[in-house]
């Protein structure tokens, strides 16, 4: 018997330490909280993607009455860029999320969201740094697959 043992880094560093460029990406998702359709949860999620060709779209979580109708703010922009953009990497995601007027701490995407992340490393074979924002600190993750160990290829 064998065993493995999987490791995943995050580096934590506060808003001021990110570059501009990545502080731009923060400050486009967190505004893009604010444009949510969250009637339901009143949890208001904002994300940026960032293309390799410089272009940068924005998403945010659009509930629905009917719920599993809805989807996250994080597929949302990862499916635009896909639209617009299907040949273009996707270099980095910023996540962040508003609830009662107040920018939360860091959250985390979902199970989905990860899936849909791998999927787009997959297909452009180009890691995805995913920024998650949170009011003290950020959560920076180079790689889709530190949130995904053992994700299902075939
Ligand atoms: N949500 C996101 O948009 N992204 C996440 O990473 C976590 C959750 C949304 C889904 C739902 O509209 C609301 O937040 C509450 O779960």
């Amino acid at each position: 018997m064998k065993e493995l043992i999987i490791t995943s880094k995050v580096t934590i560093a506060p808003y001021t330490e990110l570059c501009e460029e990545e502080k731009k990406l923060i400050d486009l998702a967190k505004n893009a909280s604010k444009g949510a359709y969250a009637p339901y949860s009143q949890f208001k999620v904002g994300s940026a993607v960032l293309l390799e060709n410089g272009e940068i779209i924005t998403g945010n979580n659009q509930e629905n009455i009917a719920y599993p109708s809805g989807m996250c703010a994080e597929r949302v922009a990862l499916f635009y860029a896909n639209a617009k953009f299907p040949d273009i990497k996707i270099k980095t995601i910023a996540i962040a999320a508003c609830f009662d007027g107040e920018y939360t701490e860091r959250i985390s995407p979902c199970g989905s969201c990860r899936q849909v992340l791998q999927e787009a490393e997959n297909r452009y074979k180009s890691p995805i740094r995913v920024l998650l924002y949170g009011r003290n600190e950020m959560y920076i993750v180079e790689s889709a697959k530190d949130f995904l160990p053992l994700n299902f290829s075939f």
